[in-house]
């Protein structure tokens, strides 16, 4: 897999051309017997500088297809492309670095470690993939969250809120070429959930990345580009540039329909 050489947090050049594409993806889970399709036959393409979200009752296979993405779930049958790699096709080391590389995932605990300064935690990443690490760029991300007058500190001297943007600082660092975001204000307040949504919105805005996003919030959707619609481990239907009211709209009418 290509690697990125650091560079400004905007420049996005090397991997602008490759879309992250899924195409014809399918997981099942048990036996013949109890055979269960939490997808079924899957395609989905994030261009470059796109905010995706996706929405769907309890069951309908987001987290499977994010679980996939991360290569944490093997697909029965299908090719997920990231950064011109098919990752199905990759062997465990080969997950490992694209994990490491090319995907920034944000949860909804922020995972800081409380021994390493604001900086480190940042950095760390490009640490773990023996990568040579540009405090210049690690600045600049962190200007970029607003934390950028806290590098020296430890975790523990931080607010939640300024936690939570040195986790995306540390999603961002490596410039992968997908941010997944799995219910990341799914227990937060609203003006916290403010916060997340807005940073999501400037890394795609501001930074040129992908993001995509799983959540039950209509509220947080609307600040996608596009929302599409999964049940059953299949799409159906999406939304472009739609407002909070009619996104919880088209999801009720999902949930009503059999
Ligand atoms: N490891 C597993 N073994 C068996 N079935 C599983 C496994 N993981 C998920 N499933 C099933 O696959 C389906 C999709 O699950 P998934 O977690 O992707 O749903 P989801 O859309 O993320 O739901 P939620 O909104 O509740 O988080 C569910 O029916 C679930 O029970
Ligand atoms: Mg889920």
């Amino acid at each position: 897999m290509k690697k990125h050489k650091g560079g400004h947090p905007g420049n996005h050049a090397e991997h602008a051309e490759h879309a992250v594409t899924i195409s014809g993806l399918s997981k099942s889970f048990g036996t013949d017997a109890t055979r269960f399709w939490a997808l079924a036959n899957i395609d989905l393409t994030v261009a470059p500088r796109t905010f995706t979200a996706i929405m769907g009752p309890s069951g309908s296979g987001k987290t499977t297809l994010l679980n996939c993405l991360l290569g944490l779930d093997k697909p029965d049958t299908g090719a997920i492309r990231i950064g011109g790699t098919d990752i199905t096709a990759l062997d465990e080391a080969g997950l490992a670095e694209m994990r490491r590389s090319h995907v920034g995932v944000v949860f909804q605990s922020y995972n800081l470690i409380p021994s390493l300064s604001v900086a480190d935690n940042i950095s760390l990443p490009l640490r773990l993939a023996g990568r040579p690490i540009d405090m210049r760029r690690v600045r600049e991300l962190a200007d970029t969250v607003g934390v950028g007058a806290t590098l020296d500190r430890r975790p523990a001297q931080l607010s939640g809120g300024q936690q939570q943007r040195v986790a995306f600082a540390r999603a961002l660092v490596t410039d992968p070429e997908l941010i997944v975001a799995d219910e990341p204000t799914g227990a937060l307040d609203t003006a916290s959930s403010d916060v997340v949504l807005g940073l999501l919105r400037s890394i795609v805005s501001d930074l040129g990345q992908r993001v995509l996003l799983v959540t039950h919030d209509p509220r947080a959707a609307a600040v996608a580009d596009r929302v599409l619609f999964l049940r059953d481990g299949r799409w159906h239907g999406e939304l472009r540039g739609a407002a909070e009211g009619r996104i919880a709209a088209a999801l009720a009418d999902l949930g009503r329909r059999s």
